[in-house]
C-alpha cells in the first residue's frame, strides 16, 4: 500500500488486527517496568502538598499564589489514589492507559508570586516542583513560540511532554497513539479546572519544538514536547487562529529503526514559512451534511449542576473496571454530551465557556447505543450543532463492540460506546503531519470531559485504546481512510474494585 503522509503510515501500521496481535504477542518484561517520575537530584525542590491543607486566611500572598498553582496540577495529574501492589501504583486525577503516565509538565515562569522565575519539572509523587533552570526565559519561549499573542498575557506556562518508553514498554508501536490521547486527558483537566483558581488556559500554537525539547534539556530520542498551554488571568480569544500546519512528509522509509520518534520528528514545525500545504486543497468533509436526511433522534442540551463539586469529582474520577450491562437515562447521555461539547453553556457555573480547542471540526463523533432509555439501539453520528443523533445502523452492536474492543467486557456491557473519528487525508490535508497530534489530544481533551461529567452524575467510564481499527469502521459503516482516534464507553458501573 502506498500513503500520501507520514501520519497515514503510520496510523496504518500500528492498526490491531488478530493477525498482527498474535505475531507480535510477547510477555512484558517487569524487570523494566518504567518508573512514571522523573528524578532531578540537583534541583531545587518546592514542596506544594503542605499548601494543600491549609486555610488562605492564614497564607501570605506568595503563599496563596503558591497554592492557587499547587491546585491546579493536583487536579491536572496529582496522585489521587494508590493501589498497595509492590511497588505501588499510583493513581492520577488523569486516566492513562496502562496506568503507565507518559506525560510529564514542565512549568515556566515569568514573575509568577510565589516562584522564582525558571523552569520546574512537576513531580506527582512529592507533589513538588524541581527547580531545575533559574532565570527568566520567557523570552526564550516567546521566540520558540513564534511570538504567540497569549504568551504576553501570561506570567505562567505549563508544558506538557511524552516520554515515550513508559508507554512503548507495554504498547510498542502504537504507544504514540495512547501518549497523545493520555496528554489530552491532562490537559482536559488543565483546562477545565484552571477557571477555578482565576485562570484561563490558552493553547500555545505553533511553537518550535526543538527550541521547547532544547528548553526542557529533553532527551529528544526518549522524552517529545507535545502541547503547551499558558495561563492568562484574562479570558483571550484565540479559537483556533494560531494553528498551523506542518509539513507533509512523503519520503518517509518504510524501514525504520524507531518508528515513533520518527513519524513525531515529523510532526515538527521549525519554520512558519516551509510548508507545502496549500489551502486550496483543503476540502471540505460532507459527513456532516451526508446524515442530514437520516432519521434524527432530537438531544435537547441538558446541564449538569455542578455545585462547587469539581474538585471532589477530579479526585474520585476512576475508570469503571466492569459494567452491568444496565441502562442509563437519555437525559444522563444529553447532560454527558452537552458537558463535553456545548461548554458555552456553563458560563454561570464558572468554567470556561469558550475553551481553546484544537479543531474540532476534523474530529467526527458517533454513538452506539446499546442500552440507553428511549433511544433506539444501533449506532448514530452525533450532529452537536443541530442537536441530533443522526441513525445510521440499527441493532444492539454488544458482540460486535465486544470483539472490536479486543474482548474487553467494557465493550459489551456498556450502555453507550462513543466513538472519535477522523478523515485523516482531509485533515492532513489542512494540518500536514501535525494533523495527528492535533486530533489525538483533542480526543483526550474531549475524552477527559466525557470522563468528567459521567463521574459527577455517578455513571460509569472508560476510555479504550485497543481496538481492531477496521473493525469499527466496518461498525460504523465509514470508508477506510477514515481514522477512529479514540473510544470511550459509559454505563452503570457493576462492581467498584478500586
Ligand atoms: C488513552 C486511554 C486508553 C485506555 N484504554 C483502556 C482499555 O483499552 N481498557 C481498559 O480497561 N482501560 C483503559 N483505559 C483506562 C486505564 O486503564 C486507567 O485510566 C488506568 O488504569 C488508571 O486508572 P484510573 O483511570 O482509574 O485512574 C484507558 C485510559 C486511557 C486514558
Amino acid at each position: 500500500m502506498s500513503f500520501k503522509s507520514f501520519a497515514e503510515f503510520y496510523h496504518n501500521e500500528t492498526k490491531y488486527t488478530p493477525e498482527g496481535l498474535k505475531k507480535n504477542a510477547r510477555a512484558l518484561d517487569w524487570s523494566k517496568q518504567p518508573i512514571p517520575f522523573k528524578n532531578y537530584i540537583n534541583a531545587e525542590k518546592i514542596t506544594l502538598g503542605e499548601l494543600l491543607k491549609k486555610q488562605d486566611n492564614d497564607l501570605s500572598d506568595d503563599e496563596k499564589s503558591l497554592k492557587k498553582l499547587s491546585k491546579l496540577l493536583y487536579y491536572t495529574n496529582g496522585i489521587t489514589a494508590m493501589i498497595p501492589y509492590t511497588p505501588p501504583l499510583y493513581l492520577r486525577a488523569a486516566p492513562s492507559a496502562g496506568g503507565l503516565y507518559p506525560t510529564e509538565i514542565y512549568v515556566i515562569t515569568n514573575n509568577y508570586k510565589g516562584l522564582v522565575n525558571g523552569i520546574y519539572n512537576f513531580n506527582p509523587k512529592t507533589h513538588s516542583l524541581n527547580l531545575f533552570a533559574k532565570g527568566n526565559f520567557f523570552d526564550k519561549l516567546k521566540k520558540a513560540c513564534f511570538s504567540h499573542p497569549s504568551l504576553e498575557k501570561s506570567n505562567i506556562v505549563l508544558i506538557y511532554t511524552g516520554v515515550i518508553f513508559r508507554s512503548e514498554w507495554r504498547y510498542q508501536e502504537r504507544a504514540y497513539r495512547r501518549i497523545l490521547l493520555d496528554t489530552g486527558h491532562v490537559m482536559g483537566n488543565t483546562i477545565i479546572y484552571s477557571p477555578f483558581i482565576g485562570y484561563y488556559s490558552n493553547l500555545i500554537e505553533p511553537f518550535n519544538d526543538d527550541y521547547v525539547n532544547d528548553l526542557l534539556f529533553l532527551n529528544k530520542n526518549e522524552e517529545v514536547t507535545l502541547s503547551i498551554i499558558a495561563l492568562t488571568e484574562e479570558k483571550l480569544n484565540n479559537k483556533n487562529n494560531f494553528l498551523y500546519p506542518s509539513q507533509i512528509k512523503k519520503d518517509f522509509s518504510s524501514k525504520l529503526d524507531n518508528l515513533i520518534i520518527e513519524f513525531h520528528n515529523s510532526t515538527k514545525i521549525d519554520d512558519l514559512q516551509k510548508t507545502n500545504i496549500l489551502e486550496s486543497k483543503i476540502e471540505k468533509d460532507n459527513n456532516k451534511t451526508k446524515f442530514s436526511f437520516a432519521f434524527g433522534e432530537k438531544i435537547e442540551p441538558k446541564i449538569i449542576e455542578w455545585n462547587n463539586s469539581l474538585e471532589n469529582v477530579i479526585s474520585k474520577r476512576r475508570s469503571t473496571r466492569a459494567y452491568n450491562a444496565s441502562s442509563i437515562d437519555k437525559d444522563d447521555l444529553s447532560k454527558i454530551l452537552t458537558f463535553t461539547y456545548k461548554p458555552e453553556l456553563y458560563k454561570e457555573q464558572g468554567f470556561d465557556y469558550l475553551p481553546d480547542n484544537y479543531d474540532l471540526s476534523i474530529i467526527d463523533t458517533y454513538i452506539a447505543i446499546l442500552n440507553v432509555k428511549d433511544i433506539e439501539d444501533g449506532c448514530y453520528y452525533y450532529l452537536y450543532e443541530r442537536d441530533e443523533l443522526k441513525q445510521i445502523r440499527f441493532k444492539n452492536f454488544r458482540e460486535e463492540i465486544y470483539y472490536l474492543c479486543l474482548g474487553q467486557n467494557l465493550g459489551r456491557d456498556a450502555s453507550a460506546v462513543i466513538f472519535h473519528t477522523t478523515n485523516l487525508p482531509l485533515s492532513i490535508n489542512k494540518y500536514g503531519e501535525r494533523a495527528y497530534r492535533y486530533l489525538h489530544l483533542q480526543a483526550g481533551i474531549l475524552g477527559q470531559r466525557i470522563n468528567l461529567a459521567c463521574t459527577r452524575l455517578d455513571i460509569g467510564v472508560s476510555g479504550i485504546g485497543g481496538f481492531f481499527d477496521n473493525d469499527v469502521n466496518e461498525l460504523l459503516g465509514i470508508p477506510e481512510e477514515v481514522a477512529v482516534l479514540y473510544i470511550t464507553t459509559i454505563g452503570k458501573p457493576e462492581t467498584r474494585l478500586i
